[in-house]
Order: C-alpha cells, then sequence, then structure tokens
C-alpha cells in the first residue's frame, strides 16, 4: 500500500506552519503591496480580506480534504476520486512546475540582494538602474538561480517531517518577527502619515471591478491554491485533526502576514517621495532607496531581504513537493532522482526566464480577444501562462471535483472526520460551504476567465 511509506506530519503544529509557509511567499511580501498600491489603498484591502475569507476558505477546505481522504499526491488523489478527472492533478503539477522554474529565478535574485546587503556592498545609488544591469548579465542571475533550487532539493530530500516540518517550524516564526520589526520601523517613520491614510481610510470610489478580480487572482496564488500543493500537504495529516481550524489559521497567517507587509512597505515609498506599485520589480527596484533613506538602512535593508528569502524558500519547497509526491508515487522514483530531475528541467525553464529579462529577446505568446495574438517577453507569458490561466483553471477544477463529482457530502463527511458513522467535529457552516464550493466560486472563477482573456480589462 502506497500509504505506508508515506510521510506524516510530526506534529499538527509542523502542519500549520509548513502550510503557511507554503502560502506566505514573494506573493505577499513582493506582489501583495504592490497590488495594494496600485488597487487604492484600505478599500482594496478590504475586498482582498472578504475574498480570502468566502473564496479562498473554500476552495483551501477543499484541496485539504481531498488531500487527507486519498492519502495521495495530487493526481493519484484527483484520479482516485474519478478515473477522468485525474488531469486536474497532472495540471497541477504542471503549474507548479512552471511556477517554481521561474520563482526560483526570482527567489535567486533575493538572494544576490541578500549578499549585497550583508558584505556591505553597495546599489550604486540607482537601484532602478543596478537591477537591470543585475538582471541583464547573462550568467550571474542563473548562477543565485540554481543555488536557490539547490537549497529548495536539499530540504526536499530530506523528506516530509525531517526536512520541511523542521525547518518550517525555524523559518516562519522568525519570518513573523522580522517583519513586525520592520513594519514597526516603518509606521513610525517621520513622514510615514500620508501611507498610514491610504491604507488605513478606504476610498471606495476607486474599485473597480478589475481591481475585484486583480483581489481574486492575488488571494489564489497567495494561498497557493489550484495546484494541488495544499492538496499533497493535506495527505501527510493525521485524520483526528480539525481541518476547518486548520484552514482557518492558515488563511489568518497569510492575510496577516500580507497586511503587515503592506503597512511595512508602504508608508516608508509613500515617505520617500516614491510612487506605489510600479508592478513586479518594485521590491528590487524602489525599496532599496526607501532603505537608504531610512535610518540604518543597510541593517533594514538586510534583514528585509533575508525574510524575502525566507518566505521564497518555504514556498518553493511546498511546490517542488507536489512535483516529488507526484513522480515517487505515480512514476515509482526515488525521492532523491525525482527531486533533482524535476529540479533539472526547472533550470532549464527558469534559465530561459532569466535570460529574458534583458540578456536575450526571447519572446513568449499570449491571446486576448481584445488584441489577439501578441508576443511578450517569454517571462511574462509563462507569468500569465500560470497566473491567469493554470491556477484559476486548477481552482475551478478542483470545486467541480469536490462539489459535484466526489459530492460536498462526502467531503462534509471528511472534513467531520467521521469514524464508523460519528463525526468528530460539528462544521456546522456545512451548507454555506456547500454552495460555495459548488456555486460560488466556480461563478467567481469563470469570470475571471472572462475578464482576463477579453483583454478590455487589465490586471
Ligand atoms: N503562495 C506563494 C506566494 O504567495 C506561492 C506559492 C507557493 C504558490 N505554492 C503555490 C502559488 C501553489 C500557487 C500555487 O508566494
Amino acid at each position: 500500500m502506497a500509504t505506508k511509506s508515506r510521510g506524516q506530519w510530526a506534529s499538527n503544529i509542523g502542519f500549520i506552519l509548513a502550510a503557511a509557509g507554503s502560502a506566505v511567499g514573494l506573493g505577499n511580501i513582493w506582489k501583495f503591496p504592490g497590488k495594494v498600491g496600485a488597487g487604492g489603498g484600505g478599500a482594496f484591502m478590504l475586498v482582498y480580506f472578504c475574498i480570502v475569507f468566502i473564496m479562498g476558505f473554500t476552495v483551501m477546505l477543499a484541496e485539504f480534504a481531498v488531500g487527507r481522504h486519498t492519502r495521495q499526491n495530487a493526481v493519484g488523489a484527483y484520479r482516485s476520486i474519478d478515473r477522468r478527472w485525474g488531469f486536474v492533478g497532472i495540471l497541477g503539477v504542471l503549474a507548479g512546475f512552471i511556477v517554481l522554474s521561474y520563482y526560483s529565478v526570482v527567489g535567486g535574485w533575493v538572494m544576490k540582494y541578500v549578499w549585497v546587503y550583508l558584505t556591505g556592498g553597495n546599489l550604486g545609488g540607482d537601484a532602478g538602474a543596478f537591477y537591470q544591469q543585475f538582471v541583464s548579465n547573462p550568467v550571474e542571475p542563473l548562477i543565485w538561480h540554481v543555488a536557490f533550487l539547490a537549497i529548495t532539493v536539499l530540504i526536499v530530500i530530506q523528506g516530509v517531517s525531517h526536512g520541511i516540518e523542521r525547518v518550517s517550524k525555524i523559518l516562519m516564526p522568525g519570518l513573523f518577527v522580522l517583519l513586525i520589526v520592520l513594519m514597526v520601523r516603518s509606521v513610525t517613520l517621520p513622514n510615514a502619515k500620508a501611507g498610514l491614510e491610504f491604507l488605513l481610510k478606504p476610498d471606495f470610489s476607486t474599485l473597480t471591478p478589475e481591481i475585484l478580480l486583480t483581489a481574486l487572482g492575488q488571494a489564489f496564488f497567495s494561498l497557493s491554491l489550484g495546484m494541488g500543493v495544499m492538496c499533497t500537504y493535506g495527505s501527510y495529516l493525521n485524520r483526528r485533526e480539525n481541518l476547518v481550524k486548520n484552514t482557518l489559521t492558515i488563511c489568518c497567517l497569510d492575510t496577516l502576514v500580507a497586511f503587515i507587509s503592506a503597512f511595512a512597505i508602504i508608508p516608508p515609498v509613500f515617505a520617500a517621495n516614491g510612487s506605489v506599485g510600479q508592478g513586479g520589480s518594485f521590491a528590487f527596484t524602489a525599496l532599496p532607496g526607501v532603505f537608504d533613506a531610512m535610518p540604518a538602512g543597510k541593517l533594514f535593508g538586510a534583514l528585509f531581504y533575508v525574510l524575502l528569502f525566507f518566505a521564497a524558500l518555504t514556498s518553493g519547497i511546498s511546490i517542488l513537493e507536489g512535483t516529488v509526491a507526484y513522480a515517487v508515487e505515480e512514476l515509482h522514483m526515488g525521492r532523491k532522482k525525482a527531486a533533482v530531475i524535476a529540479a533539472a528541467l526547472m533550470v532549464a525553464i527558469g534559465s530561459l526566464y532569466s535570460l529574458s529579462q534583458g540578456a536575450l529577446p526571447l519572446k513568449g505568446f499570449w491571446y486576448t480577444l481584445k488584441t489577439g495574438w501578441s508576443f511578450p517577453p517569454l517571462g511574462q507569458s509563462l507569468e500569465l501562462l500560470t497566473d491567469n490561466l493554470l491556477i484559476p483553471l486548477g481552482s475551478l477544477c478542483s470545486c467541480i471535483v469536490v462539489g459535484w463529482i466526489w459530492g460536498s457530502k462526502h467531503a462534509v463527511s471528511e472534513i467531520r472526520s467521521t469514524e464508523n458513522g460519528s463525526p468528530l467535529y460539528r462544521f456546522s457552516m456545512a451548507p454555506l460551504w456547500s454552495a460555495l464550493i459548488r456555486y460560488v466560486a466556480p461563478a467567481a472563477i469563470i469570470a475571471i476567465f472572462l475578464i482576463g482573456f477579453s483583454g478590455y480589462i487589465s490586471f
């Protein structure tokens, strides 16, 4: 039996830290504050909050239930619910593969910044130019990329409870403390008032349908949904643990970290008279200038990038774990071999992503109804592929499989930890959750697709 040789979380707190470690990543600390900036501040945060606790909570609970019920990797899990739906797991593994290929490139950039700050190096006064020069170098970012992946592989090879759990137990609380220190420093800066007002006085006049949808996409990415990662983590979880409480805790932690990072990043950007929300490279281009303008800026800069590295690492581990669990259980590979082969392929894809940042004019392709075919840089089209297509599609499929194929009744019985017909937990929200997983969540995801592919509204 496959179940016998499978790892299990040594403790429930280990599981929570690992799952929260997966959720908290570059998405929270680097992407979220930028989206808050672009989306109008406090109003965006309120909308995001509602979406996490209505939609994100619903889908995450479904993924945990499938994983724990089937006790298998994502592919085996969906297949054992219905043969024809095994592709949902494959889709997830594929999405994870692509996400980690580029996620580890960005993780490598973070390592470079850690290195620069820790060695007392200089960003040359103009961080934007420094960043551009660095990512346009054909060789150096690749070295950092490989270094990031190598660390990820080493941890994953050690196995679930020994590797991931032990590392998460140390990294997550450390991350949390560092972020709070950073936030306290930020909100007490002399000119923090404008940023604080932006965050604390919601202005709903700036809310548009597209901002709502941006918030939805950001929430799913940030909660690590749609790729079978949470399904895989759930499969290592003890039957008697309370899934609802765990899901709620993870959603709370992830959102708390995102909000704290918004408070850590936005006030200093305002204080330095910077503009918020410069998109993807914001954390690399604008922030160093902000640190320079701070007392003890070098120290805070170093702390920030170390923290971002931890966050990226625990997320990277979770994605690789999804792939490795699949290769071990479905393709019968050794754990070590699976991790190394997966990483080697990721180096190949990641290198293309990295080179397309400036060293080589590599192009990908994308399609929207409004603009037809377009040929954005390869890096950008890889992100579009995962964020706008594979992750929402994976989440939609998991709603359908859980809500309709497996049936929310069976899922509810798993969530209640039913043994011999008697449930361990009440889960009194069950009817509400069933409606959300069957109707509300799928409808909202389909809306993202329509808007994303129409191209009339940009994310
Ligand atoms: N949630 C992580 C972040 O915010 C990234 C991540 C890890 C992820 N695992 C995932 C995203 C699975 C989607 C699916 O950075």
